[in-house]
């Protein structure tokens, strides 16, 4: 009985000992959250697998509406592209712009030909966003009609040419020359 005691005693003080550490390293600046300052590689893989597994767990209520593959739709969602998301995301043969060199992590690239778009997953990431990455969640100012279109862009992204993308995203693109 007194061993168990001595053994209980020590877990909890080492538990207190374990939280005392845990707030003097919250409040001793020792960690860099400068965006320019790579990411410590531990830290990185537990935020990216929490997000992947977040993702995951909620793609459930995402019910896919028929007609992504009509024209006027995968247009409607270019124009969405070039106004929400062409700043971060980039665009064919296009230098980043320098709000995407700066962000950190930094954003996917989606026109990547190796890329298989996930319906499901893409519209969780516009409609929700990912906390503490520079991802914003659209369900905010969009309904799920526009968040949609933008869905059916994105299924068209892999490999896209520069040309392709001009003339799916023409309502808004600067004149060719
Ligand atoms: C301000 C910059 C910014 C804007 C604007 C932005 N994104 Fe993102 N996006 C990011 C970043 C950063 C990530 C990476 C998040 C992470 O690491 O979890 C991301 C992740 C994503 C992902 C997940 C891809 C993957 O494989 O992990 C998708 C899909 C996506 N964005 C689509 C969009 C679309 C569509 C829009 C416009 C409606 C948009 N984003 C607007 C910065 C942005």
């Amino acid at each position: 009985m007194k061993a168990f005691v001595t053994v209980v005693k020590t877990i909890v003080a080492l538990a207190i000992l374990e939280c005392l550490a845990v707030v003097a390293f919250i409040y001793s600046g020792v960690y860099d959250v400068s965006a320019t300052a790579p990411d410590n590689a531990i830290v990185a893989w537990a935020v990216h697998t929490v997000s992947e597994a977040s993702v995951a767990a909620r793609l459930g209520a995402n019910k896919v509406p028929a007609g992504l593959d009509k024209p006027e739709t995968i247009k409607a969602g270019g124009r969405l592209f070039v106004e929400n998301c062409a700043v971060c995301h980039g665009a064919p043969e296009v230098a980043p712009t320098p709000i995407a060199q700066g962000l950190n992590p930094s954003p996917p690239n989606l026109f990547a030909a190796t890329r298989e778009p996930d319906e499901k997953e893409n519209f969780q990431f516009i409609k929700y966003g990912v906390k503490m990455t520079a991802m914003p969640g659209f369900g905010k100012s969009q309904d799920d009609d526009h968040i949609w279109q933008t869905v059916a862009f994105l299924n068209k992204l892999p490999g896209m040419s520069k040309s392709d993308y001009a003339a799916l995203t023409a309502a808004v693109a600067p004149a060719a020359n």
